[in-house]
């Protein structure tokens, strides 16, 4: 073992990405690469990247620099940049000098050959989809085995104890206009629930405890085989029934009449299903989600808010916005803080507008709005979240939350109310409310009764509950 090759792997997007890591981890340590923190040390890179917004884009470039510095000493070092931004820039990522393979999403199960080519012959690889949108493309079969061989495996990658992520879906056909997804992850494609199924037990065999499920617009997830359609509540229903599964989340969901009521029931009915929904609205006013392509009205969207409310009465919702779309004008940015004070959500996430190329939206306008606007804006609507979070906090005073234990908190968050002989713990609630409290580290992984004895806007805090 001692003469392995190592890997460092380092991920930058989201969860559909971190979860691309966990699976090319799998397959590189079962072709023989032991893993390392140091970059220094390692033999292979692999960078998972994200095209989501130009800042993300613009840490890898930051990140690939620093690779340099790195490959001054290790000259046969090899670099393997994958993700979303590989299938978007390809040729041009491979022509920088540090970089030696491209890998895009749908060609993951390649990267070990890949790697192990550029190794033997130092030479430069590549591998994206061609027309990413071709039906034929057969990397889907490709894909599907992939999962099914490394989605139930190996802890590297794998960020939480206890806790894992379930692709329910692949790709994206929404198109907002905005978007850069549906470009570099392809159409949308649901998985068969036996596959998602048989993953599940695998992993609650293992010792998982939550599952997310994982897709673009994971509501609209449906499979047809024959006669019969899965739905993402019928799945819900399947995924509940495994032994061991105690808590099941999915995200994102799209604010759609379709794909709604049943999956709320679904909620409404088992103790399993997080009460929990990750809805993004992205805008306020009806002009601008017109402009961005998305379906519906922010009348339509508040009463799809209150549709779960009545089904599910003390469900958790949280939203995405964009700020500085395009033509978005001070009014249109009213209706966005009108829209956030009504929402009464959990939690809400806030990103200015970034020009994707290629994108409708990049084609069609100008990214007209200044950047000390879209920065002033982002500050407003994230002020007007947390005096709604704040509020929500301090309804917590005094009860007692079912938590799954995350580890150790990062930042020195000291609850005054605790003696320190423990370390800091944090933790969520199935409404995805962070808890900060004292305990021992055993405890990752785990069920935990906290009682809240103090809150801030996104943190509750509080004692372990005997
Ligand atoms: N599929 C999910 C989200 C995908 S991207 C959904 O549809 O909800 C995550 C978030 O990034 C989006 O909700 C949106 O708010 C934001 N986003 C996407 N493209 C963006 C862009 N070009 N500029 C700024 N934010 C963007
Ligand atoms: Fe992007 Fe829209 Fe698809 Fe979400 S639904 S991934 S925002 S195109
Ligand atoms: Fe995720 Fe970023 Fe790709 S958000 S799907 S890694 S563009």
């Amino acid at each position: 073992m001692n003469n392995a090759r190592t890997v460092h792997i380092k991920s930058f997007g989201c969860q559909m990405n971190k979860l691309d890591t966990s699976l090319v981890a799998s397959a590189l340590r079962e072709a023989g690469f032991a893993f390392t923190e140091s970059v220094k040390e390692a033999d292979v890179v692999v960078i998972n990247t994200c095209s989501v917004r130009e800042h993300a884009e613009a840490r890898v470039v930051s990140h690939l620099g620093h690779l340099k510095h790195a490959r001054k000493h290790r000259p046969d070092m090899i670099v393997a940049v994958i993700g979303c931004m590989a299938q978007r820039l390809g040729e041009s990522l491979l022509a920088h000098d540090v970089v030696n393979v491209v890998c895009g999403p749908g060609q993951i199960p390649q990267l070990v050959h890949l790697i192990e080519e550029a190794f033997a012959s130092n030479a430069k690889r590549m591998a994206v989809a061609d027309v990413i949108r071709d039906p034929e493309d057969s990397s889907s079969d490709a894909l599907e085995q992939f999962e099914s061989a490394y989605g139930h495996e190996g802890e590297e990658g794998r960020a939480l104890r206890g806790q894992a992520f379930v692709r329910v879906m692949r790709g994206c056909d929404n198109f907002c206009t905005y978007c850069i997804v549906p470009y570099v992850r392809g159409p949308e494609q649901c998985r068969p629930p036996a596959r998602i199924l048989d993953q599940v037990r695998r992993l609650a065999d293992e010792g998982i405890r939550q599952v997310t499920l994982l897709g673009q617009t994971v509501n609209s997830y449906q499979y047809r085989n024959g006669q019969k359609t899965c739905s993402l509540a019928d799945l819900l229903g399947m995924v509940a029934e495994v032994e061991g599964i105690e808590w099941i989340r999915f995200v994102t969901s799209y604010p759609s009449e379709e794909f709604y009521d049943d999956i709320l029931h679904a909620m409404a009915s088992s103790p399993k299903v997080c009460r929990y929904l990750h809805m993004p609205a992205q805008s306020g006013s009806d002009r601008i989600l017109r402009a961005m392509n998305r379906h519906y009205t922010a009348a339509q969207y508040l009463e799809l808010l209150a549709r779960a409310r009545r089904i599910v009465p003390d469900i958790a919702i949280a939203g995405d916005f964009i700020v500085g779309f395009p033509g978005e004008t001070d009014e249109d940015f009213q209706a966005t803080v009108d829209l956030v004070q009504q929402a009464r959500y959990r939690n809400c996430f806030v990103f200015k507008y970034s020009p994707r190329p290629g994108t409708t939206a990049d084609k069609r306008h100008r990214d007209c709005v200044p950047d000390e606007i879209k920065q002033r804006r982002n500050v407003e609507l994230l002020a007007v979240q947390e005096a709604v979070s704040e509020r929500l906090s301090r309804g917590f005073l005094g009860r007692i939350v079912r938590v799954l234990v995350e580890g150790p908190s990062k930042k020195a968050n000291v609850n005054p109310t605790d003696a320190h002989s423990h370390p800091q713990l944090v933790g969520r609630t199935a409404t995805d409310c962070i808890v900060v409290f004292n305990g021992s580290p055993s405890l990752a992984g785990r069920f935990v009764d906290v009682r809240i004895t103090e809150t801030s806007p996104l943190t509750l805090f509080g004692v372990l509950a005997e």
